[in-house]
């Protein structure tokens, strides 16, 4: 069974508390509850990570060496602003998808500039926890 590691960025643990008319009234819980629903369906094995510390995030990712198959990874804010992030993804060379709730094409400018992507197959961006199933389901 292929075994994906996913992975948010900061502050995607207050989802439902932050901003709901951005990213939606349901909790971190309810998202990690859809992801392992998505899992069960696409017959694959699951870890989730969370963190609001972008070393953690550069940790885990360097980790996964060897470990997954592939990688769904939200940055979160970091998306925007670390170079690290997308250098642990090349260093690792796991196939890894991008995945935003929100559309960060239509929102502030500073949102529309992803050093990330640059270390992703694809980016998958503004359809709320159903990015995380679509990511899941192409990684395979
Ligand atoms: C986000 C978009 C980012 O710009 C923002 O900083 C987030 C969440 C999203 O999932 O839409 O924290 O990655």
């Amino acid at each position: 069974m292929k075994k994906i590691l996913v992975v948010n960025g900061p502050n995607i643990n207050m989802l439902g508390i932050r901003e709901p008319e951005i990213y939606g009234e349901k909790t971190y819980a309810d998202l990690l509850a859809f992801i392992e629903d998505a899992a069960t369906e696409a017959g694959v094995c699951i870890e989730s990570f969370q963190s609001n510390s972008e070393g953690a995030i550069v940790d885990k990712i360097q980790q996964a060496y060897g470990n997954f198959d592939g990688i769904v990874i939200n940055p979160a804010a970091y998306t925007h602003t670390s170079i690290a992030i997308p250098d642990a993804l090349k260093a690792v060379g796991i196939q890894t998808i991008e995945v935003h709730l929100s559309d960060i094409s239509k929102r502030e400018d500073y949102r529309k500039v992803s050093y990330t992507s640059q270390a992703c197959i694809k980016t998958i961006a503004g359809k709320g926890f159903e990015g995380y199933k679509e990511a899941i389901l192409e990684i395979l």
